[in-house]
């Protein structure tokens, strides 16, 4: 059973996502600790509900992101967090989370990479005119949204959609993938290997890790 922090600044729905399949037990998974970054994260709440430490760590209270990161790695730590989940958080990390928690730290983000990072990535999607949508596991490396990916979720882009209904549909598959990724790490089925130039990609043992495709 591996222990995740799960880090959130918003409704925290892929939260209850993991919360649900580790009770449903298809996720081998404790959530040790949830980290929010503003105390009006909805996710918090549902950490609570579910009996587990709900922290705030304000980014407005550190002067710069590497000291917010330092306070955040300490409520990890203290927590014995292995695995950590970005699930709609909204900050960019530094070397001091990433330092602490190398190839440990991973998120979710609502494109198929390296299509649209950032944000308004369903915008984005609509905006290009893409037909094919969805969204990305993927380990988080000093970039926006750059890191090796995991797996990923396909959906169909319809000719009347608007950002919200595409941000729907994408979530419904955000809330599958991403408790499925952490149960293949949980079962250490996940590594990272150097393709050269710098870069590495993520095998994942037996495993499909497209869906919807
Ligand atoms: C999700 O779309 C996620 O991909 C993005 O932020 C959103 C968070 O939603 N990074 P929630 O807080 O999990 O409901």
């Amino acid at each position: 059973m591996i222990a995740l922090g799960v880090l959130v600044s918003g409704s925290g729905t892929n939260l209850q996502a993991i919360l649900d399949a580790i009770a449903a037990g298809t996720l081998d998974a404790r959530v040790a600790v949830v980290v929010a970054n503003v105390a009006g994260a909805g996710g918090l709440d549902r950490a609570r509900a579910a009996g587990v430490p709900a922290v705030v760590v304000e980014h407005t209270a550190h002067a710069d992101r590497r000291s917010f990161d330092a306070a955040v790695v300490a409520e990890l730590r203290a927590h014995g967090v292995e695995v950590v989940v970005l699930a709609g958080f909204m900050r960019l990390v530094t070397d001091v989370l990433l330092g602490a928690y190398p190839s440990r730290v991973v998120n979710i983000h609502p494109a198929l990479l390296p299509a649209f990072p950032g944000v308004h990535a369903q915008k984005q999607a609509l905006d290009y005119g893409v037909r094919i949508a969805g969204c990305t596991v993927h380990f988080v490396d000093a970039g926006k949204d750059s890191g090796p990916i995991i797996a990923q979720a396909a959906v169909p882009v319809y000719g009347d959609d608007d950002e919200e209904k595409l941000r729907v549909r994408i979530l419904a598959r955000e809330h599958e993938l991403l408790p499925r990724v952490l149960q293949w790490m949980a079962e250490g089925r996940v590594t990272v290997e150097p393709v050269g130039g710098g870069r590495t990609r993520v095998r994942v043992r037996g495993a499909g890790t497209a869906v919807g495709v």
